[in-house]
């Protein structure tokens, strides 16, 4: 059975894992730099970079180890390529070509997003192709039909901010630190979602795409009025933007009639509020909604390992000599929308 070796290294967490062609996680370590970016309130790119070299080899090392396999028997090496902090991704490319190279196994650069998208197969093999995935990482809000390996239309994406970016942001402004997902989440859960009013950009639009930045400037407002309390905010804010996603998410499940799923995926994916309000829209529409668990929501190497594995099954051929990209868009036709600079 095909056994890949998976490195992930395009932001702040360090992950390697050892995944099956079969789905199965033989062992899978993950580090994150919370300690070493908290001071700065974020990701700062060299900080991370130089963690990422100074963790990789030994995580590897104890992958192998937990798992009881020698290098010799992992059959391919994947390790994310893009998009991200370069100097991380450069990090984790290298220590793959390096090990393929030893091993004398092919060496996978694997579409971060990718991994993303594919995931939910992993955890939910009886998954079909065309889903709808709304991808909701740190620097992306995208709605993708997935229509197969390799094959992704862009439905959607955001005009601005992504909402992960927005949940960040906001956790710096409300003073609850770094990171900031969860931290607002936590926040929220002690505040009431109907007490300070802000907007729900596009809410009702036309146009497919998603907004945060309005949302994100009416929070600091907000903040700055020091009428409202710190939870109140967060629970306003979580809740405007979940009613943003699922707005634009039924939108485009009435686009795409052929999906078979709606499935969420990236860091976004985690929050819990998000999560049950798109089941509700799944369950309107008739739609299975699949989420993976929280520890594959976020980023790992286990999806990336598992996107090389679907890669494997599908006959593609990797390519040689892959580079790091910053940028990497999942679907290299979608047209650039107003005001998306770089992240469409
Ligand atoms: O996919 P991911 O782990 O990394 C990227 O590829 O960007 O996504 C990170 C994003 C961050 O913006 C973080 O604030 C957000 O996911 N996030 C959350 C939660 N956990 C992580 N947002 C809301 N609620 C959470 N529980
Ligand atoms: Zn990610």
């Amino acid at each position: 059975m095909t056994l890949v070796l998976g490195i992930e290294s395009s932001c702040d967490e360090t992950a390697v894992a050892l995944v099956t062609a079969d789905g199965r996680v033989l062992a899978e370590r993950i580090a994150s730099q919370e300690a070493e970016h908290r001071p700065f309130g974020g990701v700062v790119p060299e900080l991370a970079a130089r963690a990422h070299a100074e963790r990789v080899g030994p995580m590897v090392e104890a992958v192998l180890a937990d798992a009881g396999v020698a290098l010799a028997d992992v059959d391919a090496v994947a390790a994310t390529a893009g998009p991200g902090l370069v100097g991380g991704v450069m990090v984790g490319l290298v220590t793959g070509k390096a090990l393929a190279f030893a091993a004398g196994k092919p060496l996978w650069g694997v579409n971060h997003l990718e991994g993303h998208a594919l995931s939910p197969r992993l955890v939910a093999p009886e998954l079909q192709f065309p889903y709808l995935l709304l991808l909701v990482s740190g620097g992306h809000c995208q709605l993708i039909a997935v229509e197969g390996v390799g094959a992704y239309r862009r439905l959607a994406t955001t005009i601005d901010d992504a909402a992960g970016e927005a949940f960040d942001k906001v956790a710096k402004m409300l003073g609850l630190g770094f990171p900031g997902g969860p931290a607002v989440e936590n926040a929220a859960r002690q505040g009431d979602p109907k007490s300070v009013p802000l907007p729900r950009p596009l809410v009702g639009s036309g146009e497919p795409h998603f907004s945060f930045a309005g949302l994100k400037t009416a929070v600091l407002r907000a903040v700055e009025s020091g009428r409202h309390a710190v939870p109140d905010i967060a629970a306003s804010f979580q809740a405007a933007v979940t009613d943003c996603l699922s707005d634009r998410t039924a939108r485009a499940v009435r686009a795409m009639p052929e999906a078979t799923a709606l499935v969420v995926a990236g860091g976004g994916g985690a929050d819990g509020a998000g999560r049950a309000a798109l089941e509700a829209v799944a369950s309107a529409h008739g739609l299975p909604f699949i989420a993976p668990p929280l520890k594959l929501c976020t980023d790992n190497a286990a999806m990336i390992a598992w996107a090389a594995q679907e890669r494997i099954a599908a006959g593609f051929a990797p390519e040689a000599d892959p580079q790091a990209r910053p940028r990497w868009p999942l679907d290299p036709a979608a047209e650039p929308v107003r005001g998306a600079g770089v992240k469409a």
